[in-house]
């Protein structure tokens, strides 16, 4: 099965059960940051409370990404430009590695159901998003969307509402 006739719902489930443990986010960074010395300085100005908030729904797009749904297109798009050489936050090709590796880490660590076959979806559905982030900082795409996205998108606009910040 290839991705793009793969939907993923086990790693929306599976991600699911990580959030409910209100720290998984935050986990995620503490194993990130410390997982190459090229990696804090890049979070030196970061506000965190922001930025957990817009990682929790950057892996919910990378997964219906992974799973070939063009309505995450625009999402996707921006955060690969957010991340590209001429990005605000351009992203060394060499540290996605340890990007995947820190968050597999911590799903495994989280997510009471997670299996050896489970873990390795993961890694197959993140190798997409940085893949394509790879791919859009050699060549920029416009994604325009059209009306057959319609219902998608209202699928995935429930999925966000999901995602909304709790408060504390
Ligand atoms: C080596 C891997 C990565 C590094 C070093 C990295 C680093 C960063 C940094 C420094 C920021 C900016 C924080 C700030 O505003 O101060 C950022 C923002 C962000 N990153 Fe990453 N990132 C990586 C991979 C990823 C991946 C794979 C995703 C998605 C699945 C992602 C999603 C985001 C999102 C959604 C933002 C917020 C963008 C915005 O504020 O508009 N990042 N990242």
């Amino acid at each position: 099965m290839t991705a793009s006739t793969d939907d993923y719902a086990d790693l929306h489930q599976s991600y699911g059960r990580c959030l409910r443990d209100r720290d998984f986010i935050g986990r995620f960074y503490e194993v990130f940051l410390a997982s190459n010395p090229d990696v804090p300085p890049l979070f030196a100005h970061t506000d965190f409370s922001k930025q957990r908030m817009a990682l929790r729904k950057g892996i919910t797009m990378a997964i219906f990404h992974a799973g070939g749904s063009r309505v995450v297109d625009r999402g996707i798009g921006e955060m690969g430009a957010v991340h590209a050489r001429d990005g605000r936050c351009p992203v060394p090709a060499a540290l996605y590695g340890d990007w995947i590796a820190s968050l597999l880490e911590v799903v495994e660590a989280t997510d009471p159901e997670a299996t050896p076959e489970l873990m390795a979806r993961w890694r197959e559905a993140m190798g997409v998003v940085v893949e394509t982030f790879k791919a859009r900082d050699a060549a920029p795409l416009p994604l325009p969307q059209t009306p057959a996205q319609d219902s998608a998108r209202g699928l995935f606009s429930r999925v966000m509402q999901g995602l909304r910040p709790q408060q504390a």
